[in-house]
């Protein structure tokens, strides 16, 4: 059973570090050089975890950091896990349920997404302020199933699943970081592997998409039902519909993440120093 999985987890990391981390944070593609500023009481790789599903994706190294920055105490996962290597929505957020047992609040969640909306810029970042979860829209749903009450209800509500109050405090830190540009947006999840033809590019543009990706929605749905707060950050690598007809690759997506890697690290710094107050 999936509630006594997540326990397991949690006692197998409770014997590791004794840590109750406040904020637990999801490392995206090319932004988990975070983790090694973390003063890290622990770090645990995904396969001495029991029921933990391993990270099989070049840029996400897949391992679990406890420990303390800009004074907070967090849990980070660097690196995450995706539909497309095989895993099921479930499977994707057992990790979500596992740190918010050890104690997290909050969630803040990370990624690198290709551009829908004509005015974003590779390495900008988008605040997500809504989500369209087309796989969970048909039914590829992180909550699908019979409901475990110690978790959260049946029928949660997404209206406000990105926290207001957050994505204000991160618009104030990030207008202190020079030459970082952020805009608030909608995030299309599609499940991958591929990258989207142009006809689909135009659909998620159309049903009101800024930008897309393959991740962060399942975990967001499950952070919710467990009534964790959510940030969600995008990196901005690429546009989706291409360079001048070049197509995108995976190369270029980890470029640009590392690029914008040191304003990625700012602006998470400055929103925990902030989070250290609340
Ligand atoms: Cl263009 N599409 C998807 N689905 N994910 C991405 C991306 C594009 N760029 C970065 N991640």
């Amino acid at each position: 059973m999936l509630y006594d999985q997540v326990e397991e987890a949690v006692a197998a990391i409770r014997q590791l570090s004794p840590l109750v981390p406040q904020v637990a944070l999801i490392l995206g593609s090319g932004l988990g050089e975070l983790a090694e500023t973390v003063e890290a009481a622990a770090a645990i790789p995904y396969a001495q975890l029991p029921h933990w599903p391993s990270s099989t994706v070049a840029g996400h190294a897949g391992r679990l950091i406890l420990g303390q920055l800009e004074g907070v105490a967090l849990v980070a996962m660097q690196g995450r896990q995706h539909l497309y290597e095989g895993y099921t929505p479930q499977e994707v957020t057992l990790p979500v349920r596992v740190m918010a047992r050890l104690g997290a609040q909050v969630l803040v969640v990370t990624n690198a997404a290709g551009a829908l909306n004509p005015a974003y810029q590779p390495g900008d970042f988008m605040l997500i302020r809504d989500h369209i979860n087309l796989p969970g829209l048909a039914g590829w749903h992180p909550l699908r199933g019979p409901n475990d009450e110690r978790f959260g209800v049946r029928f949660p509500a997404m209206t406000v699943a990105y926290d207001q109050e957050l994505r204000a405090l991160v618009q104030r830190v990030a207008g202190e970081i020079p030459s970082l540009h952020l805009h608030e947006g909608v995030y299309v999840m599609v499940s991958g592997p591929s990258y989207e033809t142009p006809a689909e590019l135009r659909f998620l543009r159309q049903i009101g998409g800024d930008a897309v990706g393959m991740s962060t929605v399942p975990e967001v749905i499950v952070a919710r039902h467990m009534g964790q707060r959510v940030l969600g950050l995008s990196l901005i690598t690429n546009s989706a519909t291409g360079t001048e007809g070049q197509p995108v690759d995976h190369g270029e997506v980890l470029a640009a993440a590392a690029a914008a890697s040191s304003r990625f690290v700012l602006l998470i710094r400055g929103v925990l120093r902030e989070l250290a107050q609340m």
